[in-house]
């Protein structure tokens, strides 16, 4: 864990380094708003199974905390974090993961890049 801790700030450092051009950025999704997708994570009702950083209230436990899976190398332990990865996983996981306990979500694709954007955020435990 701390080689790959190590890896993450090398990363943040280039990214500091060229900062004019976003895409070097790990873990950016191109034109999404992260304010939007906390107010969908909040009408969408992701907190009746997760605890999430910026939402009040619910904490569910069924899907764990999300604090900190911005940072995470896996989603779900299984899947490459990766912010087009998240998108898809975040609207309709059980096409990604068949026997995951993450349902499918009334989400649109670019609501689901919104959420992801925000998701990102939550980088820190
Ligand atoms: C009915 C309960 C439920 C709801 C509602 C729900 N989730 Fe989940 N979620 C889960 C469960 C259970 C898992 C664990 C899945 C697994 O490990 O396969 C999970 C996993 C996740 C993960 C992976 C977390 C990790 O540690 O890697 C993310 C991200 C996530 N959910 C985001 C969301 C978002 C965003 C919403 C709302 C759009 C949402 N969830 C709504 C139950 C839920």
């Amino acid at each position: 864990m701390r080689f790959i801790g190590a890896a993450f700030t090398a990363l943040g450092l280039l990214g500091l380094g060229a900062c004019a051009d976003k895409a070097d950025a790990p873990r950016a999704l191109a034109g999404t708003d992260p304010a939007e997708g906390l107010r969908l994570i909040q009408s969408r009702g992701c907190a009746a199974c997760h605890k999430i950083p910026g939402v009040a209230w619910p904490e569910g436990r069924t899907g764990g905390s999300l604090a900190g899976v911005g940072a995470r190398p896996m989603i779900a332990g299984r899947l490459p974090n990766q912010p087009e990865v998240m998108a898809a996983f975040v609207r309709d996981a059980p096409s990604l993961l068949a026997d995951t306990g993450m349902p499918l979500m009334p989400l649109t694709e670019a609501e689901a890049r919104d959420v992801a954007a925000y998701l990102y955020t939550l980088d820190d435990d």
